[in-house]
């Protein structure tokens, strides 16, 4: 039995408010126990988008009564509340910047709505942003001007890895995250067809990229700072339509898929601790989690099936994939948490992680 420390996925989409019928902080959070997360950063494009006080009410009263795992909610960068976000920094995780296409309404296009956020956002916590290829290199640049740390999610480019990793031997504060999707999946949309052609249930931003640009991420493990689900369900009748929304989700499979790969001695046991537990938990500052661990049965070999997980999206895009490691059991402060299939915690158990 290999006993690992609480795990910690810093991008997640919980869907509360406003779509719970693909998800709710208690589907999300028992999805995160079975998969190994005891912590769990919540983004903000929900419906409504979480942007002020009164959005951020919203989402902490309900993760408050349904949360079974620890949490931290985003607040979202919109044109005209940098003051009022950088005045509830205390109690969110983070700032999220949407500065490139996806799924919700926060998206900030003209850089100078950039400029408040970066001046006023406290550098106690990382600024996150959802940008890719060129908008990176321009968030890179505020990050230099303003000097202050910046967190890129899903990282899913070569150009994009190559950047970043110039970027910080130049000192700049910048980290970055990568998918399970994004590393185990390349796109079967020719590079020309890629944003023309609707992918179906393989729709994700960012989308699926070729096999030359997950081998850079393969060949610069040591530049990804942490790896994140960016869970992201949708139902599977809304995948099936005629406009897939983008979006996978992810709690379940990510530590299966990574234990699979250090079994195929393409990852360490290290990568693991470090990515989804030390280095989250020193760039969002999280508080540390008393007599919580997760013991993991690393031979059992099985395959992926979305009937057993308990998001409430009803698939998975690694259905049927052979993985070799299962999660057994996960103790949260003391308390069993999640033992062979079952959550033992109640809703209401998950804290906050900025203590309110
Ligand atoms: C996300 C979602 O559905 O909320 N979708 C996705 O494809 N990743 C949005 C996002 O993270 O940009
Ligand atoms: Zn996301």
């Amino acid at each position: 039995m290999l006993k690992l420390p609480g795990l910690i996925d810093p991008h997640v989409h919980l869907r509360e408010p406003g779509a719970t019928h693909k998800e709710d902080f208690d589907s999300g959070t028992s999805a995160a126990l079975a998969g190994g997360f005891t912590i769990v950063l919540a983004m903000p494009n929900t419906k409504p988008p979480i942007f002020d006080a009164s959005t951020l009410k919203l989402a902490l009263d309900a993760a408050k009564q349904k949360a079974r795992c620890d949490y931290g909610q985003y607040i979202g960068a919109g044109p005209e509340n940098a003051k009022s976000a950088a005045s509830l920094s205390g109690t969110v995780a983070g700032l999220k910047m949407y500065l490139d296409s996806t799924f919700g309404e926060l998206r900030l296009d003209d850089m100078s709505l950039w400029m408040p956020h970066f001046e006023k956002y406290p550098r106690s916590q990382p600024i996150v942003a959802h940008s890719e290829s060129r908008t990176m290199a321009a968030v890179i640049l505020f990050a230099a001007m303003y000097d202050r740390p910046i967190h890129i999610a899903h990282v899913s480019l070569k150009e994009e890895i190559l950047l970043i990793k110039a970027a910080k031997e130049r000192g700049i504060k910048v980290t970055c995250e990568v998918c399970p999707h994004h590393l185990f999946m390349v796109s079967q949309v020719s590079s020309e067809e890629r944003g023309k052609r609707k992918e179906g249930r393989r729709e994700v931003r960012p989308r699926l990229a070729t096999q030359q640009d997950v081998d850079a991420l393969w060949d610069n493990l040591d530049v990804i700072d942490c790896f994140a689900t960016d869970h992201a369900p949708h139902t599977l009748a809304e995948k099936d339509s005629d406009n897939p929304p983008p979006g996978f989700p992810g709690l379940e499979t990510a530590l299966p898929l990574l234990l699979t790969a250090v079994d195929d001695g393409r990852l360490t046991m290290n990568d693991i601790i470090t990515k989804m537990h030390s280095n989250p938990r020193k760039i969002f500052n999280l508080p540390e989690q008393p007599e919580t661990w997760v013991e993991v049965d690393e031979s059992t070999t099985y395959e992926i099936k979305a009937s057993e997980q308990f998001t409430r999206c009803g698939w998975t895009p690694f259905e049927d994939w052979k993985v070799k490691g299962k999660v057994r059991k996960v103790i949260l402060r003391g308390k069993t948490a999640f033992e062979d299939g079952k959550i033992l915690v109640e809703a209401g158990y998950g804290r906050n992680v900025r203590g309110s």
